[in-house]
């Protein structure tokens, strides 16, 4: 462990704090050390609800958030302590950042999900984006305006400009400044939510952060509520995708959850085989069998042109003649998520939809119960050929410099 400099003995019981953390990583003896430290005045603070893959614990001119998908601790130090000046960690468990951050950049090129950053009201302090593969709007205007530049990757002296570099992506080799921000690592969507309180802590935008996220989880537990107490009989729902012949069902839990808390059920618990295989005609047939009791399908597949995939590609892909006994056909209930695409490539689904999952639930309860007067965010019903929206800089309505407001859906 590279050690910059020395601690004053006046912080003692920071140096302590620190080399309990060093040494020992499990999440129950941190809970322990830091409930021994004395009770300390400490700023605006965020408390991980229900988000399983990291913790935030409070000093009182520093924090640390513990990170378990990289399995880094990051030391936040307060900008106006002398420890500021004095301490810089940089090992393969701790990271130091001082904090508020003066600037950072993103890493874009693999669906950074930039739209936490804006609900926060950071995207003042965003100077770098390493490729213009954002599903942000105002983003884009502020590349297009000059205020965010592009940084070339290949050149480290122009990532280490920046007071944080943020990326999306836990297997990289990671320069002192990079910290990662992985949300869609959770297993259900308020999980992937909870993420704003971690940028949060790098802004000491606590209090906005706690806002954000209450709103969110009050508004999506509320949807969720009317939608699970629906008398009547569940919607089957499958999320599925082509690719090379076969076709294959989900396992991922956040979009198991989304079905179940929209009031539908999942076609997944009743089959014990997730791909099928459309050259054999066992698969096929067994295929056929299950689509027929299928009420809303979701197509997942992957295009690399979401404007032209429509329900005539899906037919084409699903090679079946007879289509008579498929409901969510005759019944026009064929979704997908690319309705929000920026120059065809980046979905806002990476983006905006991990960061306020209250409006993918909305849209998953519209396409289960239609109701015909609720605009959807992120899914088109291509059985109606619905088309996609292509996002520019030029949608970018807002002041990018004051937060972004979540979307709160009707809901009695
Ligand atoms: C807590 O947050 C509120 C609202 O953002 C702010 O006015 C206040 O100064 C903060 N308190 C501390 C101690 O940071
Ligand atoms: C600390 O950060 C705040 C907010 O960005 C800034 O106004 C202040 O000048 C910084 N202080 C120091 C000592 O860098
Ligand atoms: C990025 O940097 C690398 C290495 O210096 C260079 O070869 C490449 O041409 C640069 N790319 C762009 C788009 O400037
Ligand atoms: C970012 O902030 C750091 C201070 O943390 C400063 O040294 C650097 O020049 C700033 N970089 C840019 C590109 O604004
Ligand atoms: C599908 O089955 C055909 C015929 O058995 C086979 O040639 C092909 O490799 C299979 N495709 C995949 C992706 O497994
Ligand atoms: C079609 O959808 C309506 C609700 O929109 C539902 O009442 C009906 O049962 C569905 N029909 C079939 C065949 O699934
Ligand atoms: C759009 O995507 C193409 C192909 O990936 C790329 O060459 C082009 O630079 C992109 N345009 C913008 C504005 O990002
Ligand atoms: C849905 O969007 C259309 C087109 O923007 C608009 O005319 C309509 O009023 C919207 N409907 C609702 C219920 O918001």
């Amino acid at each position: 462990m590279y050690l910059l400099s020395h601690f004053s003995s006046s912080s003692l019981y920071l140096q302590i704090f620190l080399v309990l953390l060093w040494c020992i990583h499990t999440l129950e003896f941190l809970e322990l050390a830091s409930a021994a430290t004395p009770k300390v005045k400490v700023g605006n603070i965020s408390k991980v609800e229900d988000a399983a893959y990291f913790r935030i614990y409070y000093g009182q001119t520093f924090k640390v958030i513990k990170n378990t998908l990289d399995g880094k601790s990051y030391l936040l130090i307060q900008n106006n302590t002398r420890m500021a000046s004095r301490t810089k960690y940089c090992t393969s468990r701790i990271k130091s950042f001082v904090i508020p951050l003066a600037n950072y950049s993103i890493e874009a090129d693999y669906y950074f999900p930039v739209s936490f950053f804006e609900l926060l009201g950071m995207l003042g302090n965003l100077k770098g984006i390493t490729s213009t593969y954002v599903a942000s709007q105002c983003v884009l205007k502020l590349y297009q305006d000059g205020q965010v530049e592009t940084i070339n990757k290949s050149e480290p002296q122009q990532l280490a400009q920046y007071a944080a570099h943020f990326i999306a992506n836990t297997d990289e080799t990671q320069p002192c400044n990079f910290a990662t921000f992985v949300p869609i690592g959770e297993d259900a969507p308020l999980q992937r939510a909870e993420w704003i309180k971690y940028l949060g802590v790098f802004a000491n935008l606590e209090n906005r952060a706690n806002q954000v996220y209450d709103a969110i989880k009050e508004n999506y537990l509320c949807l969720s509520k009317a939608a699970t107490s629906k008398t009547s009989v569940k919607p089957t729902v499958s999320w599925m995708d082509h690719k090379d012949g076969v076709w294959s069902f989900t396992r991922e839990p956040y979009k198991l959850k989304f079905v179940e808390d929209a009031g539908g059920v999942n076609v997944d618990d009743s089959i014990n085989k997730v791909t099928y295989n459309m050259s054999i005609p066992d698969d096929l047939e067994e295929f056929h069998a299950i689509l027929c009791t299928v009420d809303v399908v979701i197509d997942e597949t992957y295009t690399s042109d979401p404007a032209v995939y429509s329900a005539s590609t899906f037919l084409g892909n699903i090679n079946l003649e007879d289509q008579s006994c498929f409901a969510f056909l005759s019944n026009q209930s064929l979704w997908r998520y690319d309705k929000r695409v920026q120059n065809s490539t980046v979905l806002d689904w990476y983006d905006g939809a991990v960061s306020q999952p209250q409006l993918v639930l909305a849209d998953i309860i519209e396409a289960l119960y239609p109701t015909g007067n609720y605009n959807t965010t992120y899914f088109r019903n291509i059985a109606k050929g619905e088309g996609i929206i292509s996002i520019g800089p030029e949608m970018c309505e807002r002041d990018s410099s004051i937060a972004m407001e979540p979307t709160v859906v009707a809901c009695q």
